[in-house]
């Protein structure tokens, strides 16, 4: 008998004794390249995860680690007391690719919906003493505590009461369920494109049209959490350009950096302008390599044309998953946009998501019956072909 630990059993118990438990792992992963990572072990999978949406142009992209390379060799930090030359030039990027408006950077989704939300409210401060934020049920928006007051899932706020107050919420996709929660103390509507966290489900053109008709009637903000389906998973740069609806700001992270952590707060030029020196800040925002890494995921999107690849690759996911769910009743539905892509089941998804990293694809469970795909934008149509082929193994094998 070998009683000497795997190397993932030792990473494991390192971990146990070390890491405070918040996720609940099952593989250590230690190498990866494109849409490849590889285990502790040496085993091969193929990361349909991406980080969840993170890698956005598949891990270890040569550009990407090129431009890591050279900000680090020439400056990595500044502080925002000092301007630096990179931070600007994303800010630039992002602006001309949606609102026209300018950035606030942070480091990551919650701190990003968090600058989302403070905006909001010393905008409703300013315009008649609002400062309430209508927000959907089965939301997420992250694990601050507002952020995950934000969030309209009783689950990850049990326990932490007493809450910030200043959320209502709203039923998802019910134009009329928002109209009910707006009071004259609201300053904002929040909603993502498509609920991620919440099961992939993404919102009708009516709910998204009729919510931004709605606040432009009551004079408030529409702001849109765009951190999952934000730079290019949808196959445009942001989902709501795929509905033909402009918010008044939105947030990024996850894909923004490609991995280097990094969010933002995007908004329109007159709301932009609500921030003010001593209104917001935040020490590592917007550093030089956190916007050299940016820059180069958006320039990578660009030279690659992979909103084009994320739109084609994503429509070829979801064909081949349709197919194999009418061969399995037990998959009973296939929803998304682009490369955000879920697969609804009759029964809890966790067992198919291990089922599915045991035949070397990683996804995730999401919800109590989905498994969500989340690709990087990078994504071949060969390698979207192999996936097929280890779900309709799983499927067939029960
Ligand atoms: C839509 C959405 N908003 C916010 C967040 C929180 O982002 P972070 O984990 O970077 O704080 C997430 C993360 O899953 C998300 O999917």
């Amino acid at each position: 008998m070998n009683d000497t630990p795997s190397a993932t059993e030792s990473i494991a118990a390192l971990y146990k004794r070390y890491v405070m438990s918040t996720y609940a792992q099952s593989l250590a992963l230690v190498r990866g390249k494109g849409t490849r990572v590889w285990d502790a072990e040496g085993r091969e999978y193929l990361d349909f995860l991406a980080g969840i949406a993170v890698t956005a142009v598949g891990h270890c992209h040569p550009r990407l680690q090129k431009a890591i390379r050279k900000q680090a060799g020439t400056l990595i930090h500044a502080s925002n007391l000092y301007y630096n030359e990179v931070q600007p030039r994303l800010a630039q990027a992002l602006a001309e690719r949606s609102l026209g408006g300018a950035c606030f950077f942070g480091n990551s989704g919650a701190e990003a919906n968090e600058g989302l939300i403070k905006l909001a409210r010393l905008w409703g401060s300013q315009n008649g003493g609002r400062w309430r934020v209508v927000t959907m049920l089965n939301s997420f928006h992250g694990r601050t505590l507002a952020t995950l007051t934000a969030t309209g899932q009783t689950k990850v706020q049990k326990g932490f009461e007493p809450l910030p107050d200043g959320f209502d919420y709203a039923t998802f996709n019910d134009v009329e369920s928002v109209r009910a929660k707006i009071t004259d103390r609201t300053a904002a509507v929040l909603v993502e494109a498509v609920q991620g966290e919440g099961g992939v489900v993404p919102a009708t053109p009516e709910f998204l049209r009729g919510v931004r008709t709605l606040c432009n009637e009551k004079g408030i903000l529409m702001l849109m959490d765009e951190i999952q389906t934000g730079l290019g998973r949808t196959g445009r740069w942001f989902a709501w350009q795929n509905y033909g609806v402009e918010p008044d700001a939105f947030s990024l992270a996850k894909g923004l950096g490609g991995g280097y952590p990094i969010g933002a707060v995007v908004a329109a030029p007159g709301l932009a302008s609500t921030f003010q020196p001593g209104n917001h800040g935040s020490t590592f925002g917007g550093t030089p390599l956190a916007c050299a890494a940016a820059l180069a995921v958006i320039e990578t999107i660009d030279a690659e044309n992979l909103l084009e690849n994320a739109a084609a690759r994503g429509a070829q996911f979801k064909e081949g998953l349709e197919k194999i769910a009418k061969r399995h009743p037990f998959m009973t539905a296939v929803r998304g946009i682009g490369l955000m892509v879920g697969l609804v089941l009759d029964r809890p998804s966790k067992p198919f998501e291990a089922a599915l990293r045991e035949r070397g694809l990683l996804a995730i469970a999401t919800g109590e019956n989905v498994v969500r795909f989340l690709p990087p934008l990078t994504v071949t149509a060969g390698q979207v072909r192999k996936a097929l082929r280890i779900i309709r193994a799983t499927a067939a094998a029960g």
